[in-house]
Formats: structure tokens, C-alpha cells, sequence
């Protein structure tokens, strides 16, 4: 079988190369960098020529194998950099009672929210957990998403968080190279009613349990609920020192319902990423714009939460690398469809096309530390979505129609 392969005559290549020089921020439209009747040559490793067909490179028409997609759209592999999707039960009563008066904290409160989804993966077993999640990981892909991120955080004990992270991580195994899986330790994400404070639950099992972990080396980064009534800022520094010296990358929930500084907490650590942000204010955005730790805005929670949308332009305006994710999990949050949540935020975020397409392409995967993929330039990873679709523009437009054809790698 020949090693390199090429993709051949797509009506339109969505490359981004535009986006992808200006490190996905302040982009333009024409940073989408749209080639039309064009082909791209990859080997397992990185695309090697991207350009239009009539310009097709002599030398690959011997040395590679040729596949045609006239009709259709290629564009840098969709990714979702933050998803819950590990977890049991469902909590649709919850949906009703919130629209039918009550507020998501005072339901969380009175025992419903993120424990109330810790039972229902308790009473799951590993097996049964590892069989849901290749499910909804399947529906995932079928929208054109190629690299999800999944955290773990509703088992909530020692014993569970382990088993969790630990089908994450077989899950990772089970699914790559044509699905990318990154898996996040989030045993921070609530306080189980047997502890008196966050405190006593970071020090007896989120830390200790973070250690073990280490050693097994299958976590790619930490994340917390930096939240009024669950974490504080302590607890987030805490966790954040830990992972840093075990060489393990940070992730937050930061001010969604208050500005807690969680954003400015999450640059002072590097952090890949810091999520949510309804409440960041200017001081938050500022240090943003100057670090390197992405912004991912989950509009799909203000929807279904019915809460106001992040201020997406003052991110963007003032250089802030912002990208979109689901935020798919059984509370604030159950849609999966990163490709619908972000065509239904776009109008409200007043973002342009470049910037829509650079938040759950490139700078998505750079929430998850993959700066190596999320355009089709040369030396890139090979990892791409196809549309059936000859127009991108169309693929937007038709909010929440399943339009791709699957994904491409050519990864081993
Ligand atoms: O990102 N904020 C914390 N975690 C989820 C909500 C989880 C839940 O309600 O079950 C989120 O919105
Ligand atoms: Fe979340």
C-alpha cells in the first residue's frame, strides 16, 4: 500500500492558513483562506502539499494513492475541547422544573445538579460506562467532530473518579487515530455531601487521587468548578501548583456566575484554557489577551441554562484566542452538537466567519494543547472533516443538519 495519500478535487478547502499565521486571533473573513477545486497530500505524519488541483504536483501522481470528492468541502477537523460525556442517568425533570420557575443553583441545592448525576454513575459499572460513551462518541463523530475532550467528575469518590478516568482512557485507546480523545481529570467538579468543605475533599481525594494517577500517566490535563459553593480560589490554586509539577496541563470553569478573577488565575498557571466566562470582566480579558490560555465560550449552557451570553466581541476585539465548545453533559448542557451549538451562537456573538471557523478548528484544539492541527497547511497534522456540501458557507447556514461525510486522518 502506498504511504502517501491524496484528496483530490474538493469543491471548496476551508485551509484557515490565514487564521492559523495570526494564532487564531483578530481574524479576518478572508483569513479563512477558502481554496476552490483543490486537492491536499498527506503522509501518516503532516499534509505535504495543499493547493489548488490544476496546480496538482507531478511528483504525487505516482507516489500516492488518489481519492476524488468532487461535490464536496473539506475543512480542519472539527474538535470539541470540553465535553461531560462520561456519565449515568439523565436529568430531564430537572429541564422541566428549571423552565417551569426554578433556578439551577437552588436545584443543585436541594440535591439535584452535579450529585444527582453522581449517583446515576455510581450505579453504572465500568463496562456499562465504557459501552454509553462509545455511543454518544459515535453520534459525536457523526456530526464531523474528530477530537473530543472528555472529563471525568460525576463519579465523585476515590474509587469511582479512578474508574472513570480510567475508561476515559480506554475509550482513548478504543477509538484513536480516527477519533482523537483527550482525557481530563475533573474530580473537582462538586462536593459530595459527606465532606464539610471543599477543602477536605481536594485534600482527601482530588489530590491524592491526581497523584495516583500521575503515575499511571493517562491524565492530559486537570480541570475545576472555580465557582461560588464549589471551589475557591485556594483549592483551584492548589490543584493547579500539583499539576504543574507533576508536568501535567490545567483547564477551568471560571466566573460563570460571578466574576471570581478565575480567568486571570487560570493565565498566572498557563493554562491551556479557561471556560465559560460569562462574567469575566476587563481585567479577566486583558490578561487573556496576553497569555496563550485559550477562551472557550459554551453558548449551548446560556441557552439551556436561559442565562445570558458571554460578550464574545470584547474577547475577540482585544486579541483573546476564543474558541466554542458543547459543554454536552446531562445538566446545564445536553446537546453534543458543537457544529449546531456554534452556528446558533455565531449571529448572538456577532462573530465573522473566520472567527467562528478558527473556534472549533484551531483554536479549540489549542484549548487542548494540539498546536498542530486545525488548519490544512503544510506540517500540520493530517486531520480533516468532510462536508457533503459544495459551499462551507452552507454548512453554517443549515443549522443543526447533519451534513459531513466523516472524518479524515491519515495517522496511524
Ligand atoms: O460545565 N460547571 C460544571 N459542570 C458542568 C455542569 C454539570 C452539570 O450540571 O451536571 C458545566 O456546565
Ligand atoms: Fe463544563
Amino acid at each position: 500500500m502506498k504511504r502517501l495519500k491524496a484528496f483530490r478535487n474538493f469543491d471548496q478547502i476551508l485551509t484557515l492558513e490565514g487564521s492559523y499565521k495570526k494564532d487564531g486571533r483578530k481574524v479576518q473573513p478572508e483569513d479563512m483562506s477558502i481554496l476552490h477545486k483543490a486537492s491536499v497530500v498527506c503522509s501518516e505524519n503532516e499534509v505535504l502539499w495543499v493547493g489548488l488541483e490544476k496546480d496538482f504536483p507531478q511528483e504525487y501522481e505516482k507516489t500516492a494513492e488518489h481519492s476524488y470528492f468532487k461535490g464536496k468541502a473539506l475543512t480542519p477537523e472539527i474538535v470539541d475541547s470540553h465535553t461531560h460525556l462520561i456519565f449515568g442517568g439523565n436529568r430531564a425533570d430537572e429541564y422541566s422544573m428549571r423552565l417551569n420557575g426554578a433556578d439551577y443553583q437552588e436545584i443543585a441545592k436541594a440535591g439535584g445538579g452535579i450529585l444527582n448525576t453522581m449517583k446515576g454513575t455510581q450505579a453504572l459499572s465500568s463496562e456499562e460506562l465504557f459501552n454509553i460513551s462509545v455511543d454518544r462518541i459515535n453520534r459525536i463523530h457523526s456530526y464531523g467532530v474528530g477530537t473530543i475532550e472528555i472529563k471525568s467528575g460525576y463519579g465523585l469518590e476515590y474509587s469511582k473518579e479512578m474508574e472513570l478516568t480510567k475508561v476515559i482512557d480506554k475509550l482513548k485507546k478504543h477509538f484513536y487515530p480516527k477519533i482523537q480523545i483527550k482525557n481530563t481529570y475533573m474530580a473537582a467538579h462538586a462536593v459530595p455531601k459527606d465532606y464539610t468543605s471543599s477543602k477536605e475533599f481536594m485534600s482527601s481525594v482530588v489530590i491524592p487521587l491526581l497523584e495516583e494517577l500521575s503515575d499511571k500517566n493517562i491524565i492530559d490535563a486537570v480541570d475545576i468548578f472555580h465557582e461560588q459553593n464549589y471551589f475557591d480560589s485556594k483549592d483551584t490554586k492548589l490543584l493547579f501548583e500539583k499539576a504543574k509539577a507533576l508536568g501535567i496541563d490545567r483547564k477551568s470553569h471560571a466566573d460563570e456566575f460571578f466574576d471570581n478573577k478565575g480567568a486571570i488565575l487560570a493565565c498566572k498557571y498557563d493554562a491551556l484554557s479557561t471556560d465559560h466566562l460569562l462574567r469575566t470582566e476587563q481585567d479577566g480579558i486583558e490578561a487573556l489577551a496576553q497569555s496563550s490560555t485559550v477562551a472557550t465560550l459554551l453558548p449551548g449552557t446560556g441557552f439551556f441554562l436561559g442565562k445570558p451570553q458571554a460578550n464574545a466581541r470584547r474577547f475577540l476585539d482585544q486579541g483573546v484566542k476564543v474558541a466554542i465548545a458543547s459543554d454536552y453533559n446531562p445538566g446545564s448542557c445536553h446537546c453534543d452538537n458543537v457544529i449546531l451549538v456554534a452556528s446558533l451562537a455565531a449571529p448572538a456573538y456577532k462573530m465573522n466567519m473566520a472567527e467562528l471557523w478558527s473556534s472549533i478548528t484551531l483554536n479549540s484544539a489549542h484549548a487542548l494543547g494540539l498546536k498542530n492541527q486545525g488548519a490544512i497547511v503544510q506540517g500540520l497534522k493530517p486531520r480533516f472533516t468532510i462536508f457533503n456540501v459544495s459551499n462551507i458557507n452552507s454548512i453554517t447556514y443549515n443549522w443543526g443538519r447533519q451534513l459531513s461525510s466523516g472524518t479524515i486522518t491519515t495517522e496511524v
